[in-house]
């Protein structure tokens, strides 16, 4: 074997144990909120599913010629399905570092490690040269970023026609009193849960904040979340199919089982993290006033 390949195998052998391995409940705890769902194994999961991915995608013009960069791609889900669908090459950064370890994982699984690349790295500060990518990809990503900062910067790393397209939540403009408190209240849990500027913008906001990262051409679509079986199967797939959807389900149970037990910290972050879900995803007095938005804007 050569010393290059030798190595490769090292590097992979160092990331799987480093995901496998159990935590302590204080070094749980110690974890940000994205490698900790990522030690665990939850699935953030944007409630579009991959049909916004896929629409998204096509209002990018993303075809097998196109390099596509993924912020904030977490786990590699949406980044490996556009490689396989689409034939696209897909570099995938995000600044959890074992979110970016089970990217690498699935890569390899799906064979698609000569199409698709992960690494670590901060949507404030892209590791590329101005130019190098024919789309810039967020996905309930930029809802938790200064705007203004990261916009600037996805547009510097594009080529020029070339998109920027987004897939994050918005929030109605006109919203009643009671329910604009809860909203404004989930929008707080999530800040605090992940020590994140998280927020809903309005569409109107969403057009604003990517005009003001220089790109022109601004569209702003709506649409409301609509959970369907084939999303399901298309999540247990990426997994590996059932059999592994199953081990890996007892996994993550016997994992959150463990942490909540033990740890308050840990149990009072599910707890919030689920009473934040609540108002904006299922509630039908507040979730009827949120949905996500499909934006796209050229840079010039
Ligand atoms: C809600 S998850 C979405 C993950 C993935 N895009 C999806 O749709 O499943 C938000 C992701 O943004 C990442 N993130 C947050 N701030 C970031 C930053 N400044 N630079 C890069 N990634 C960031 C988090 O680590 C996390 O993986």
């Amino acid at each position: 074997m050569s010393e290059s390949s030798e190595n490769l195998n090292l590097q992979r052998e160092k990331e799987a144990s480093a995901a496998k391995k159990w935590l302590s409940v204080k070094e749980a705890e110690a974890l940000g909120y994205y490698n900790f769902m990522s030690y665990l194994g939850v699935p953030y999961y944007h409630t579009g599913g991959l049909v916004s991915t896929r629409k998204l995608a096509e209002l990018c013009q993303i075809d097998s010629t196109k390099k596509v960069l993924m912020v904030g791609c977490g786990e590699g889900f949406s980044a490996c399905y556009l490689a396989r669908k689409i034939g696209c090459e897909v570099v995938g950064i995000d600044i959890a570092e074992l979110s970016i370890e089970k990217a690498k994982e699935r890569a390899r699984r799906l064979g698609l490690s000569d199409r698709v690349e992960f690494r670590v790295g901060n949507a404030y500060a892209l590791p590329f040269e101005a130019g190098t990518f024919d789309a810039v990809i967020t996905e309930f990503v930029s809802q938790f970023l200064d705007r203004g900062r990261a916009f600037k910067e996805f547009t510097r790393v594009l080529k020029p026609g070339s998109y920027v397209g987004i897939n994050e939540m918005y929030k109605e403009e006109e919203i009643p009193p009671e329910a604009a408190e809860e909203i404004a209240y989930a929008e707080k849990i999530f800040r605090e849960i992940t020590g994140l500027p998280f927020s809903l913008p309005t569409p109107e906001e969403w057009k604003k904040g990517l005009e003001e990262g220089k790109l022109k051409d601004v569209n702003v679509r709506k649409f409301r979340p609509s959970p369907s079986l084939g999303e399901v199967k298309a999540l247990i797939e990426g997994m590996g199919g059932s059999w592994k959807f199953a081990l890996y389900f007892t996994g993550l149970m016997l994992k959150m089982g463990k942490y909540s037990l033990f740890s308050r910290k840990i149990r009072h972050r599910f707890n919030r993290l689920g009473e934040g879900k609540k108002i904006l995803l299922r509630k039908k007095s507040t979730s009827k006033y949120a949905g996500y938005v499909l934006a796209t804007g050229i840079k010039d």
